[in-house]
């Protein structure tokens, strides 16, 4: 079978200039930009690299940037303080705490923190509460995780239809494998989620129409594990020591069998930062509106 590999350019650069236009007509109404708060903690050069790319994308795309950088020696006082002084600034009206943050901090308890109205990343228990409670209605105008989010559009753009399918989800993070596991559930498909402990992983994952890789081991997921045709969307984000990026999908295995196979690097992971932006313009109008 002929492969598609899927590379999100294109959809993005479509979203942005929509999002670009809701940012301007935001502007424009109440005289300020859309404001987003990024706190870096520390000097991970991953989420150096995540957060740069987040502060450009935003900035493009009319946003304002405010990023606040503490030291990795911070304790979760200065950090907690920090996001408590944001909550309380006006023009702020989405606060992000890049993940992970340093040894010793819990992080969960950081989100807690953040004011569920400016939570752009979805990860307040306020909002995954919504999300599961309400998860059509959040998934249309709520704060959900932006890269559960980015798969959806994913879906949306190659017109996978979810009804009755069979889904199976790779992973069970917080950030990805559980919120997208109760959001295609919510969207009529049938989510199976396993993760590296599952026995006889292919048994599940061979069932599957759509297979969501989100477990962060490197080429775990090869032909063995999938039926022929089946669309396979990897979050997978894996630097080998050759400094190589690979998916959680052994792509050069899944090339032949699956029908379509989302890229890494290009596909899910820049699919984030898009959403973030919607996020920030989605708190911006709902904090415009309730005041
Ligand atoms: N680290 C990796 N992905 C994410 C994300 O979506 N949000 C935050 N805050 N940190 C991350």
């Amino acid at each position: 079978m002929e492969t598609i590999w899927y590379r999100t350019e294109e959809l993005r650069k479509r979203l942005a200039q929509t999002l670009q236009q809701e940012a301007l007509e935001f502007t424009q109404t109440h005289h300020r930009k859309p404001c987003l708060a990024v706190v870096l903690v520390g000097d991970n050069p991953a989420s150096h690299v995540y957060v740069a790319s987040k502060t450009k994308a935003c900035l493009d795309a009319g946003l304002d940037v405010l990023d606040f950088k503490l030291p990795a020696t911070a304790s979760f006082q200065e950090i907690s303080s920090t996001v408590e002084t944001l909550n309380k600034n006006k023009v702020v009206d989405g606060i992000l705490v890049q993940s992970p943050l340093p040894k010793g901090i819990d992080e969960k308890e950081i989100f807690k923190k953040i004011s569920p109205e400016k939570d752009v990343d979805g990860f307040h228990p306020v909002n995954i509460g919504a999300l599961v409670m309400n998860p059509k209605k959040t998934i249309a105008e709520g704060l959900v995780p932006c890269t559960p989010a980015g798969i959806l559009e994913i879906l949306k753009d190659i017109n996978f239809s979810l009804n009755g399918k069979n889904v199976v989800v790779v992973g069970r993070s917080n950030i990805v494998g559980r919120p997208i596991s109760i959001m295609l559930s919510a969207l009529d498909a049938t989510v199976t989620v396993c993760h590296s402990k599952t026995n006889n992983l292919a048994h599940h994952t061979s069932q599957a129409d759509l297979l969501v890789l989100a477990c962060g081991i490197p080429n775990f997921i090869n032909d063995t594990h999938i039926k022929t045709g089946a669309i396979v969307i990897d979050v997978g984000v894996n630097r080998l020591e050759n400094k190589k990026i690979v998916g959680d999908g052994d792509s050069n295995k899944l090339k032949g069998k699956a029908q379509l196979l989302t890229a890494v690097p290009g596909g899910v992971g820049p699919m984030t930062i898009t959403m973030l932006i919607q996020n920030t313009i989605r708190a911006a109008k709902q904090r415009e509106q309730g005041k």
